[in-house]
């Protein structure tokens, strides 16, 4: 139950937690829960199966802490099998960072990480046929926020891609450790609303040139930016470069750093290819983008219990 909990604690899109786990003899079965699907912004899946990603990596991360080997398979239906064995307890920083690690979507200081900090950030998340682009240029940064500030634009254009977001908006306290997932709005740093003024508030008040100008702010007070690009398409690619994100959030967190999504350009199909460029890897169809820099502590994301996602 305990390496389930750790597991949930990972990096999931809208806080969906698209993942049930499933007991056996032999190990862990880690499953996609369809149920929780975002079609709008997440139409073929992909945030889904790299969610499931980073789960995966916290649940073998915490397994070998805690003193189990762990052999993981993953089908090329994104089904993944952890056979658990006895092992010998060792330490590991990444698993002290599981419950300190946070998307933290607020403005950082802007001060360079240490070259030798980078090193070890790219190196975290080295998985077969996973690359990670670093940018920490101040002209490749700006081009990275034109672009996510582009993709947000038309993302708050589109009545689909906002009504989806805001199903899963939680307003209050109350409402987040009631339905323990989803964005509660004060992570974002965003107003602490009663259930029934959130969502008229959310309807009024949402202004797309307001939070374009808070994004373009916040990746401009970021210190670098990472690019992940997976050889292939398809569930078990994603899954790998899910697994590559988590151990480098992990590492990020483990440096002192703090680290978001900007993922617009990806989830914006039009914008994928000119970001591939960008990112020096023309052709290619990057699968997320990250942003890092020292920042302060935001509210942390809730989580549904075990027992919700165990079958
Ligand atoms: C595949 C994937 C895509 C995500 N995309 C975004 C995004 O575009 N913008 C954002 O602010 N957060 C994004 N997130 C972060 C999730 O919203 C966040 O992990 C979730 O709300 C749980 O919060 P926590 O990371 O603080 O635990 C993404 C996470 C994953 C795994």
């Amino acid at each position: 139950m305990d390496l389930i909990r750790y597991a949930s604690l990972a990096a999931n899109s809208h806080n969906t937690q698209p993942w049930l786990f499933q007991v056996g003899n032999e190990g862990i079965r880690l499953l996609p829960d369809f149920a929780r699907r975002t079609p709008v912004v997440d139409p073929d899946d992909h945030h889904l199966f790299v969610s499931l990603g980073c789960a995966a990596e916290n649940l073998a991360i915490s397994a070998e802490a805690m003193g189990y080997t762990c052999a993981g398979t993953c089908t090329d239906d994104g089904i993944m099998q952890f056979q658990l064995g006895a092992g010998v307890a060792r330490s590991d920083p990444l698993f002290g960072a599981i419950a300190r690690r946070q998307s933290t979507r607020a403005l950082y200081d802007g001060r360079p990480v240490p070259n030798n900090h980078l090193d070890i950030l790219v190196q975290s998340a080295m998985r077969p046929g996973v690359r990670v682009v670093l940018m920490t240029d101040a002209r490749q940064i700006g081009q990275m926020r034109d672009l996510a500030v582009a993709g947000n634009n038309v993302q708050l254009g589109d009545p689909g891609f906002v009504g989806e977001l805001k199903r899963w908006l939680r307003f209050n306290p109350r409402a987040a450790m009631a339905k323990g997932d989803g964005l509660y709005t004060a992570c974002t740093g965003n107003p602490v609303l009663p259930d029934w003024l959130g969502p008229h508030a959310f309807d009024l008040f949402l202004n797309a040139k307001v939070e374009n100008d808070k994004l373009a702010r916040q990746i401009a007070s970021s210190s670098g930016l990472a690019i992940f690009i997976g050889d292939r398409a398809g569930r078990a690619s994603w899954v790998e470069t899910g697994r590559a994100c988590q151990r480098f959030l992990l590492t990020a967190a483990q440096l002192g750093l703090k680290s978001a999504f900007i993922n617009q350009p990806v989830e914006v199909t039009p914008f994928r290819s000119e970001l591939a460029v960008l990112a020096g890897e023309a052709g290619k169809r990057p699968d997320l983008v990250l942003r890092f820099g020292y920042g302060p502590t935001m509210p942390y994301a809730p989580r549904r219990p075990v027992s919700a996602v165990l079958i």
